[in-house]
């Protein structure tokens, strides 16, 4: 029978334009999250490079490459599920923001590339446009461990409600997206979107940010979060470099969502919410 508790440690790395040291880093608070008990460690968006479009042509690999090997060995020496959080992924010369999973085996069990890209243009405020250095993934990904299946999605995925619900109906019961919420949006929506998503969808939602680097060209918001299924936030980390853990109880989605029983009192008579991934 399947544990019905797993722990869970969000690694809100701080991440420098230096790629060596990124993967030094990410590698040894991967090995002290395993240390504290973690069964499942998540790492944040962009853990290898600097945020932002003008750096990954530079820091973009191949997967396999040197940045998945290393999250490879990892997992496997640390025994634990690893989300790899994201890296600038170089295929067929094309650029992706894409997230790799790895059991404990260290074995490459899934692989996600983002499917929203986030474009905007504020003209005299800001300009950001993914879309001219990356390509948009084209399919969600769950994985499954020995505790519960895992939705995975990346930062601004977040914001498409419909995503999150088709991986509630795959049987999720945890959804992480690696971020990078910056300071005006991070105030405004990173933890009302993760809430939101949480209790639309009665699972648990775990987010990694990088930590705040006030010197990056990128500020990233930091304040990794997982929220339980009743909506609450259950462990929170500041905006420093830090290790976040939660227990994540399985239990208690069930317990939810029999007190709350949204999920079969939809009204597929009057609307419908189609998964048409191919993945
Ligand atoms: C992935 O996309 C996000 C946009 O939400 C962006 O912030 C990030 O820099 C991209 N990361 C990589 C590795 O391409
Ligand atoms: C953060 O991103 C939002 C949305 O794109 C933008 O409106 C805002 O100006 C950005 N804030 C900072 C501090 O860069």
């Amino acid at each position: 029978m399947a544990a019905s508790k797993f722990k869970i440690a969000l690694v809100q790395l701080f991440v420098s334009a230096n790629k060596s040291e990124n993967l030094a880093r990410a590698s040894k608070l991967i090995s002290q999250a395993a240390g504290g008990g973690a069964n499942l460690v998540a790492l944040p968006e962009c853990f290898n490079s600097p945020y932002g479009t003008k750096y990954f042509p530079e820091y973009a690999e191949k997967i396999p490459g040197e940045s998945t090997s290393m999250l490879a060995k990892a997992a496997k020496d640390n025994k634990v599920f690893l989300v790899g959080g994201s890296i600038p992924e170089e295929d067929g010369g094309k650029l992706y923001n894409t997230s790799t999973v790895f059991n404990p085996e260290g074995e490459l069990i899934a692989k996600f590339r983002k499917v929203h890209l986030f474009d905007i243009d504020v003209p005299g405020k800001i300009r950001f446009q993914e879309s001219e250095t990356l390509s948009p993934g084209s399919g969600l990904v769950t994985f499954d461990t020995p505790y519960c299946k895992v939705g995975l999605a990346i930062c601004y995925d977040i914001r498409f409600p419909e995503l999150a619900q088709i991986y509630a109906r795959r049987g999720c019961k945890l959804l992480l997206y690696p971020g990078a919420f910056n300071m005006t949006t991070g105030p405004a929506h990173w933890e009302l979107l993760q809430r939101g998503r949480a209790l639309d969808n009665q699972l648990y939602v775990g987010t990694i940010s990088p930590a705040r680097d006030e010197g990056a060209s990128y500020v990233a918001w930091g304040h990794s979060t997982l929220v339980n299924p009743w909506g609450e936030v259950v462990a929170k980390a500041g905006h420093e470099e830090e290790i976040v853990y939660s227990d994540v109880d399985l239990s208690y989605v069930d317990e939810v969502r029999s007190s709350i029983p949204t999920s079969n009192q939809r009204r597929a008579d009057i609307y419908n919410l189609q998964d048409m991934s191919k993945n």
